[in-house]
This record gives structure tokens, sequence and C-alpha cells, in this order.
């Protein structure tokens, strides 16, 4: 799905930064009552432009424009909607360029990956779910009937907070589908990473979507709780910590309102003995180096065969010597900028914590710029199943190994996290990877690959990872009174 570019080095120039940014409310940007915040670029520090600060009254006008809107919406054929979707879906492909170089300065995320696996993959999931926009009756669910009273009915407003490590495919994992079966939306960005979203309320806007359909509502914490708690929304998507997904919970429990949650992650990305080095070396590094480490479903906890490990760890050090850190814009980037100083300092601790737990550091050599948040590509090795670097997500590009010695043994460790949202398992063996994948409480579980996502498979977790599907056929459920 990649897109082929020239080699040109991407300039910050395609894109038109404007100084100041409002609310996105009723197809108008509009002024916030609350104090504006700035977004920076992590790479640099720089101030890359002021960002309004929705209120909850900004937020209850967002929910009354949406509101609006879904009779609107809901009332047109599915085929007039998937229009509006699929033009959204081709307007992110002219203007891939610019949204790339735009969420790589506002998020520090290297330009080949927002380039090559982000926007193709925003745009695919608009096509995607533009195409389910006039078969919703042949998903599944059941057929509509003229009263409109049974069958595969949109929920009414859906009030979607998102994080900041995948900005425009959050957005367009929660908007596309929202929008495909007939509901409006009111989203909130990460304060972090606020800018592409608002590129995106532009092209909603370019594409003639009807006022209110979609609305973009900026802020930290609070707008988003604002959002969740507003009494006319009817459904609650999130993606981001466990911790405010407990909040979430807590809040739309006793309600009507529909809820899924995608939470954290701690991946075990398992290797046999048997399986071939250098891919698996490759998969490791993408599985926890791609996106700077920050990704839900990260290979976080590499678990080896012990008759392997230091033929593995040789050949991984060997490859993270050549990874090359720095400019995100600059195209032969492999780790970028860590989104933010909070979670770099979080990074930074939890490594500490590894120190001290008794675990052992390595880092390849590695200069780190002056100015931005930076850390290197780090494996701990020596790690047990106690530590809190086993346990707990660091959202960062460190790795933990532990070392298994039979595959009951690799399902037992892989298993033994709060976690349940992915796993990698990396062996020559076909039937072992059926018994692995029957035996791994994971949502995904990926064989001899990671971190390949495509929309028309179902994404979401088990226990503290969360509850709900996006993405294929189940990601439209999340959205239709069933
Ligand atoms: P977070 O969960 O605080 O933020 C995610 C989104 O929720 C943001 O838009 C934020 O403004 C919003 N939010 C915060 N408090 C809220 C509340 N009470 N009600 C409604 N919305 C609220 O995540 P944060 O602080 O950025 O990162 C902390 C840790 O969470 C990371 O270190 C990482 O471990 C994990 N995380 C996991 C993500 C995932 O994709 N599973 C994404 C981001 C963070
Ligand atoms: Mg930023």
């Amino acid at each position: 799905m990649a897109f082929e570019y020239a080699p040109a080095p991407e300039s910050r120039d395609v894109v038109d930064i404007k100084p100041s940014y409002g609310l996105f409310i009723n197809g108008e940007f509009a002024e916030g009552s609350g104090t504006p915040f700035k977004t920076i670029n992590p790479a640099s520090e720089e101030k890359l432009a002021e960002i309004a600060t929705a209120t909850s009254d900004d937020v209850d006008r967002a929910v009354q424009a949406a509101r609006k809107a879904f009779g609107v919406w809901s009332a047109l054929p599915g085929s007039e909607r998937a229009k509006y979707i699929f033009r959204i879906a081709r307007i992110i492909q002219e203007r891939a360029r610019e949204l790339a170089v735009l969420e790589s300065l506002d998020n520090g995320k290297p330009i080949r990956e927002s380039r090559d696996v982000d926007v193709p993959l925003v745009a695919a999931h608009f096509f995607y779910y533009a195409g389910w926009a006039d078969k919703l009756e042949h998903a599944g669910f059941g057929r509509r009937t003229t009263d409109g009273h049974s069958g595969a009915k949109p929920l009414g407003v859906a009030g979607q907070v998102i994080p900041w490590n995948f900005p425009l495919l959050m957005l367009a994992w929660k908007i596309a589908p929202a929008l495909a079966c007939g509901n409006t939306v009111v989203l909130k960005p990460a304060e972090t990473t606020p800018l592409t979203a608002l590129l995106f309320a532009e092209i909603c806007q370019q594409a003639d979507l009807p006022p209110g359909v979609v609305n973009i509502v900026t802020g930290a914490g609070e707008t988003g709780a604002a959002v969740v708690a507003h009494p006319d929304v009817n459904k609650v998507a999130f993606t981001g910590s466990t911790e405010v997904g407990r909040i979430i919970a807590r809040t739309v429990a006793g309600t009507d309102k529909k809820l899924t949650l995608e939470l954290g992650g701690k991946a075990a990305n398992i290797v046999f003995e048997d399986a071939a080095v250098d891919q698996a070396v490759e998969g490791i590094v993408n599985g926890i180096f791609f996106n700077q480490g920050h990704v839900c479903c990260a290979g976080s906890r590499l678990l080896v065969q012990e008759s392997v490990q230091d033929e593995l760890l040789a050949a991984l050090k060997r490859r993270l010597g050549t990874l090359r850190l720095g400019d995100p814009l600059d195209k032969n980037t492999d780790i970028g900028a860590i989104n933010s100083a909070e979670q770099l300092a979080k990074i930074r601790e939890m490594s500490e914590i590894g120190d001290s737990e008794g675990a052992e550091r390595w880092s390849p050599p590695c200069d780190l710029p002056e100015k931005g948040f930076w850390f290197p590509p780090t494996v701990f090795t020596g790690v047990a199943q106690s530590h809190r670097i086993a346990r707990e997500e660091i959202f960062g590009p460190v790795l933990s190994v532990l070392t298994f010695r039979t595959p009951a043994e690799a399902v037992e460790k892989a298993n033994n996290t709060p976690y349940g949202l992915s796993a990698g398992v990396w062996t020559e063996k076909g039937s072992r990877i059926l018994w692995m994948a029957d035996r791994l409480r994971a949502g995904v579980v990926w064989a001899n690959t990671f971190n390949k996502f495509d929309p028309t498979s179902p994404f979401g977790g088990y226990k503290e990872s969360g509850y709900g599907r996006e993405g294929g056929l189940a990601g439209l459920e999340a959205y239709l009174d069933v």
C-alpha cells in the first residue's frame, strides 16, 4: 500500500501552518472560550501554532451541531453518504504529502512512516468504509424496515477522543466507520498533535460535507471529559491510556451510551529457534522502534528461545547500530522525536527503574540532537517477569528481553500481563503458529510479521487493553444499533 514519491527531502514549505486555529463546529472555524494552548514541534521545541481550547459550552455547541446534522446525515441514502466519504478519501490522497509533513512536524514521527504507512492507511480506511455505506443491510446486522425501526440503525452523535501517537490514523479509525453508518461526530484530538485533525476539518469543507457532520474540538483532558459526559452523546469511542479509559468507563456507566475503549498493551514478540534470524530481527525492530515505540500494540517484550538468544541478540544489536535517529523530515530517518517532554520523562523514569531492578541496558552509539525530545533505541536484557519494565507500558523505543525454553513456557509468559492487545510469533513451523495463536490471549496475533494493519481486519484487545473492535466488519458494529 506504500505510496512512491520522488526521493526529494520533504520540506515543511509544503504545508501552510496558520499562526492560530479555532474549533471546527457546524462546518466553520470558531473561537474557543478557553485559554489557547500551543502545539510544538517535538524535534525542535519550536512553536507551530496556537490552538483554541474548547470549554464545556463549546463542546455543547459542537454536540448540538452534530445532533442537528444527524437528522440530515442519517436520512441520506447510504449511496449518498458514500459519495462524500469517497470524496474525503480522494482529497486525502491528493493532499497526502501535506498531511504527512504536518503529521511529522507536530508528532515527531519519521516522514517515511507518516508518508508510507499512516497517510495511505488513512485514505484506505475512508475508502473501505465508504464502500460499506450503501451495503449496511448486507453486513449481517439485519435489514432496515421502511419505518427505520429495526435492523442496522446509526446510534446518533459519537463523541470520540484520540491520542497523539497516530493522530490522523486514529481519526480515520474513528470517523470513517461512524460516518458510513450514518452517525455524526464530535472528535477531540490530543493536545500535543491537533494540527492534522484541523487540516482534516478543511478537507471536510473542501468535500462539501454537510455542516455539523464532523466537528473537531481541541483542548486537553477537560475538553475530552466534557465530550464524554455530554448527555446528548450516544456513543463514546476512546483510544489512549488505561488510566483515562477507566475514568471514561466510570463516566459512561449507568447511561445508555455505547462505549468502545482501545487502551494500552505490552505485547510479546516470540521468536523460536527455527525462525529466520534476519527476518525476525527486522520484525523485532519494526515491532518496537516503529513510531519510537509510541504504539499500543508495540512488541515491547521480546521472548526469545534460549538456544538462539545469543545469536539473535548479536544480530539485533548489529542492526540497531544502523538505525538513524534525527530530523523527522529527513527521508532516511528511522527514529524520530519523542512526542512530548512528559512522554520523554516517563520513558526515562521507566528505564531507570529497569536499571535499578537489575536488568542490563544497552543502546547503540547514538548522538542525540541538542534541542527537542529524544531517546536512543534501547534494549534491556536479563529482564524477569516481575520487573516493571516487563509489566508496564513504556510507550517508547525500549525493548525488554526475556527468554523461554518450551512453547508452553512462551505462552505462559506471553499471557502473563494485564494487557492483551497483540502478539507476534516467529517460526518456520505452520502448526506451531496455529498452536500459539489458539493460546495467546491477544486481539491480534501476527505470524512472521509485526505491526501490519489493514482496514479490513478488526483490531482490539482483551483485559486491560479495552473492549470493542475497530476495523473491518466488526468496526461497523461499534457504530450501529444492532
Ligand atoms: P491520555 O490517555 O491521557 O490521552 C489520550 C487522550 O485522552 C487525549 O486526547 C487526552 O486529552 C484525552 N484525555 C485525557 N484525560 C481525559 C479525561 N479525563 N476524559 C476524556 N479524555 C481525556 O494519554 P497520555 O497522557 O497522552 O499518555 C499517557 C500514557 O498512556 C502513555 O505513556 C502510554 O503509555 C499510554 N497511551 C496509550 C495509547 C494507546 O494508543 N493505547 C495512546 C496514548 C497514550
Ligand atoms: Mg505538537
